[in-house]
């Protein structure tokens, strides 16, 4: 099938990563429709990505509006799913079991809630791609809570391809990226972070949104390719993280 012919919804598509995937998606001819909470963000997410986007206020760990958002969209060619939950992140010993729970219902649930509601409009042969994170398997001291709920989801992808297919299952794995996402933290931490990160990655520099848009598209036009979770980080895997 043509890709002019197609549909993408890119559910947290008005910010970093999903918005990135959703320009790309644009440029390849897809019709778009992206979805967020915030109401503002996403009439400038609509105003910027243009013709051929659409969007919808949609809160992705609300099972019920999650449902109705897709039976109301009618058939859809691909699903993208870049929502994220809070941090749950710092030393293990003092992990906030609440941000965790909150992590965990952001992304785990979130990812799922979404995924399960996209099936029921999901043409066979369609796709999904999850966004999950490097975290899942950096053994970065004061991440344990991200790389639980990171790795839920990719635990998910292999048995989905399998389950799912035709349709196809697949995530992207992206190490730092620099979104709005990094907002919770200070200004000089996070350069801090970002310096870090750029000094050992073999690729010299954290990612920017495209790059992982970019891998998005990849996973969404190989019709040979499932299963798979795809790190897209600059090669930061490949260093210890006490380098
Ligand atoms: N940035 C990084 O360094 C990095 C690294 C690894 C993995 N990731 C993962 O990449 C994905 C995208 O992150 P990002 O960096 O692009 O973050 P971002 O810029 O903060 O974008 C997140 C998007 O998700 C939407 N969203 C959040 N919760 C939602 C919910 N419950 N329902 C519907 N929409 C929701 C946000 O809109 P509203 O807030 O308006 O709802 C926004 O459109 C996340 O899963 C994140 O964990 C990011």
């Amino acid at each position: 099938m043509s890709a002019r012919n197609e549909r993408v919804v890119v559910v947290g598509g008005t910010s970093g990563i999903g918005l990135a995937a959703a320009e790309r998606q644009l440029r390849e001819g897809r019709a778009v429709v992206v979805t967020g909470r915030g109401k503002a963000r996403l009439d400038a997410a609509v105003e910027k990505l243009g013709e051929g986007a659409s969007g919808a206020s949609v809160d992705a760990t609300d099972e019920v509006a999650t449902a109705a958002f897709f039976a109301e969209l009618g058939t859809v060619d691909h699903v993208v799913i870049a929502v994220t939950g809070n941090t749950a992140a710092g030393p293990f010993e003092s992990l906030s079991i609440s941000d965790l729970r909150a992590a965990a219902e952001g992304k785990l649930i979130a990812q799922t809630v979404v995924a399960q509601a996209a099936l029921k409009v999901l043409r066979p042969g369609g796709s999904i791609t999850f966004i999950t994170a490097g975290s899942a398997g950096a053994a970065r001291p004061g991440t344990a809570g991200l790389a639980a709920v990171n790795a839920a989801v990719e635990a998910m992808v292999p048995v989905l391809a399998v389950e799912l297919a035709p349709t196809r299952v697949n995530a992207v794995s992206p190490g730092i990226i620099d979104t709005p996402w990094w907002d919770w933290m200070d200004a000089e931490t996070r350069q801090a972070t970002f310096d870090g990160y750029a000094a050992t990655a073999p690729a010299g520099r954290v990612g920017r949104p495209e790059d992982i848009g970019d891998a998005i598209g990849f996973l969404i036009d190989s019709t040979f390719t499932t299963g798979l979770v795809l790190p897209v980080d600059g090669g930061s895997r490949l260093r210890p993280a006490a380098l």
